[in-house]
C-alpha cells in the first residue's frame, strides 16, 4: 500500500481547527504599555513620529491608567520628561520629580495596574547621555550611584518594578543592593539586558527629548551585529539579581529573543520600540499595510520567538482587538 501522504493543509482548512492547533497565544496579559509623563495640567501633547501616542500631564495619565487597567492591561512602563535638565540629571532622583509624582498619582487612583519605571538619566541630563559625562565620555562607575538613587526614589514613590535601561556595567547589582538596603527587597528588577544601539529609537528620542547632544550611545549600548554577546550581558544581569530580562528592540532581534529564552528560561520581555511602531503606523497611513493585522502578526511573532512579555505602544489597540476575539 502506498504511504499515506501527509497533508499539512488538512489542519488549516477550518478556522476552528486552526484555533485548536495554534501554538502561540497573544493575550492582553502579555502586554506592557509605555507612557510619557510631563509637568503641567490638562496636557495631551501628540508625538508626531508616533501617531496615537502623547505626552501626558499627570491628571491625564491618571485617566489613561484607568483606561488601560479597564482593558485588562497589566502594566504601564513609565517615562518622564523633567522641568529642567542638568549634567547629573538631578530630577531623575528628586523626590518630587515627574516620575515620582506620576507613580504616586497613578498608584493612588488605580489599584489593579502595575507601574514599572524606566530607570535612566538620558531624559534628565543636559548632554542627553545615560550617565555621568567627564572629559567627553560616559563614566560607568560614577553613574551607578546615581542610577541606584533613581531606582530607590521610584520604589519610595511606590513603583511596582524598576527597569534600568542605561546599559552601564554593574548597574543591576548596584540597584539591587540599594533597593535591599532601602527596605525594598521585594521590588523586582526588569533589566534591559540586551539593549542595542539602535536607530529604531529615533521617534522615542523625539518623544522623550533625549537625543545625545554629542556623539551617540555606542560606547554603552550593544553593537547590533552581536548575538553571543547578548547572552553574556543577560547572564551578567541574572547574576547581579535581575528578575526579568529584556531584549530591545524586538522585531529586528527575534533571533536574540529566541536564544535568550532557550538559554536561560527565565521571564523574558521584548520591547517593540518606537521605530517599529512608527514603521507600521506610517505604512498604514499611506494605505500600504493593514494596520490591525500587521500589529497582531508582529506582536504574535514576538511571543512565538520566546518573549513572555511584550512592551508595545500598540498595547491599547491590541487589547481592544483581542477582547473582541479578532485574530
Ligand atoms: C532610555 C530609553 C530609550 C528607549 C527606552 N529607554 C532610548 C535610548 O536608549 O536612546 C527607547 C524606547 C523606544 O524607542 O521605544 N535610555
Amino acid at each position: 500500500m502506498a504511504q499515506a501522504m501527509f497533508r499539512p493543509r488538512r489542519l488549516r482548512e477550518k478556522a476552528l481547527l486552526r484555533r485548536l492547533v495554534r501554538e502561540t497565544r497573544l493575550s492582553v496579559d502579555d502586554l506592557v504599555y509605555p507612557v510619557f509623563a510631563v509637568h503641567g495640567r490638562g496636557v495631551r501633547e501628540p508625538i508626531a513620529s508616533m501617531p496615537g501616542q502623547v505626552r501626558m500631564s499627570i491628571d491625564e495619565l491618571q485617566k489613561e491608567a484607568k483606561d488601560a487597567a479597564g482593558m485588562g492591561i497589566p502594566a504601564l512602563l513609565l517615562f518622564g520628561l523633567p522641568e529642567d535638565k542638568d549634567p547629573r540629571g538631578s530630577e531623575a532622583y528628586a523626590e518630587d520629580g515627574i516620575v515620582q509624582q506620576a507613580v504616586r498619582a497613578v498608584k493612588d487612583t488605580v489599584s489593579d495596574l502595575l507601574v514599572v519605571t524606566d530607570v535612566c538619566l538620558c531624559q534628565y541630563t543636559s548632554h542627553g547621555h545615560c550617565g555621568v559625562v567627564e572629559q567627553g565620555s560616559v563614566r560607568n562607575d560614577a553613574t551607578l550611584e546615581l542610577l541606584a538613587r533613581v531606582a530607590v526614589s521610584h520604589a519610595e514613590a511606590g513603583a511596582d518594578m524598576v527597569a534600568p535601561s542605561d546599559m552601564m556595567d554593574g548597574r543591576v547589582g548596584a540597584i539591587r543592593e540599594a533597593l535591599d538596603e532601602g527596605g525594598f527587597v521585594d521590588t523586582p528588577i526588569m533589566a534591559y539586558s540586551a539593549k542595542y544601539a539602535s536607530a529604531f529609537y529615533g521617534p522615542f528620542r523625539e518623544a522623550a527629548d533625549s537625543t545625545p547632544q554629542f556623539g551617540d550611545r555606542r560606547s554603552y549600548q550593544m553593537d547590533p551585529a552581536n548575538g553571543v554577546e547578548a547572552m553574556r550581558e543577560i547572564a551578567l544581569d541574572l547574576d547581579e539579581g535581575a528578575d526579568i530580562i529584556m531584549v530591545k528592540p524586538a522585531l529586528p532581534y527575534l533571533d536574540v529573543v529566541s536564544r535568550a529564552k532557550a538559554e536561560f528560561g527565565v521571564p523574558l520581555a521584548a520591547y517593540s520600540v518606537s521605530g517599529e511602531y512608527a514603521m507600521i503606523k506610517a505604512a498604514a497611513q499611506l494605505g500600504w499595510l493593514d494596520e490591525k493585522r500587521v500589529m497582531i502578526e508582529a506582536l504574535t511573532a514576538i511571543r512565538r520567538a520566546g518573549a513572555d512579555i511584550v512592551i508595545t505602544y500598540f498595547a491599547k489597540d491590541a487589547a481592544r482587538l483581542l477582547e473582541h476575539g479578532e485574530r
